[in-house]
């Protein structure tokens, strides 16, 4: 176990400590709109987001245990109590862990293009993942998506469009916690802007 897990522990949840749908109530230790990350990295948008919007919930999906326990580290000296990370594979753990309709927006930022046509069937957002994300979302609860390439958008836009019974393109509403001249706040974006890359981004809600 990783030094951030003990001294954070409040920030760091086990998945092993979890079977079926989870109280996120009882996780947060208060209700309240709760907003999800699907591959939190770093943890730069949770720290953000968490920071300036006090009244949300939030929780992070991260699979690398490296990018985990730096995040989990960063949010634990913060001294944030609205956030929390789990170290899984996020569509394993929204189907079996994440109640239906409990999910105000899922902030999906970078995620790994794959670039490599072999690859694609990697790829979160796409057909098959799409149930599973839409299961966990309040009804109007959002997804917003940012991706710097090209083809991945497209097929984001693709994706999402073929569900229009089930959802709508809304406004991209950039993160609270966003800074100067950022679309989502992250780390990636950060990195991408400065390499003058252009970021696409895209939101959707689910239809009432
Ligand atoms: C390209 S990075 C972007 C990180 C961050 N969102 C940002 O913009 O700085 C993608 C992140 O998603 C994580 N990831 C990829 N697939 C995942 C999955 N199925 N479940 C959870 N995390 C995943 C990776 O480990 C990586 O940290």
């Amino acid at each position: 176990m990783g030094h951030e897990l003990k001294e954070h522990a409040s920030v760091a949840l086990k998945v092993e400590e979890f079977s079926g749908p989870l109280d996120l109530t009882e996780i947060f230790g208060r209700p309240g709109p709760v907003q999800i990350e699907i591959g939190s990295g770093k943890g730069t948008f949770l720290l953000h987001a968490a920071r300036a919007q006090p009244e949300v919930n939030f929780l992070g999906i991260e699979w690398a245990r490296r990018f985990y326990l730096h995040a989990v580290d960063r949010i634990g000296r913060w001294g944030l109590t609205n956030v929390r990370i789990i170290r899984a594979e996020a569509t394993t753990f929204l189907a079996e862990s994440v109640p239906p309709e409990s999910v105000a927006c899922l902030h999906v930022y970078f995620p790994d293009p794959w670039p490599k046509k072999r690859h694609h069937k990697r790829r979160l957002l796409q057909p098959k993942n799409m149930p599973t994300l839409i299961r966990c979302l309040e009804p109007v609860g959002e997804i917003r998506l940012a991706t710097d390439h090209l083809d991945y958008f497209e097929q984001m836009q693709a994706t999402v469009g073929a569900l229009r019974d089930e959802l709508e393109p809304t406004e991209f509403v950039r993160p609270a916690g966003a800074g100067e001249g950022e679309l989502a706040g992250t780390n990636y974006e950060r990195k991408y802007l400065e390499e003058g890359r252009t970021i696409y981004t895209l939101a959707v809600r689910r239809r009432a």
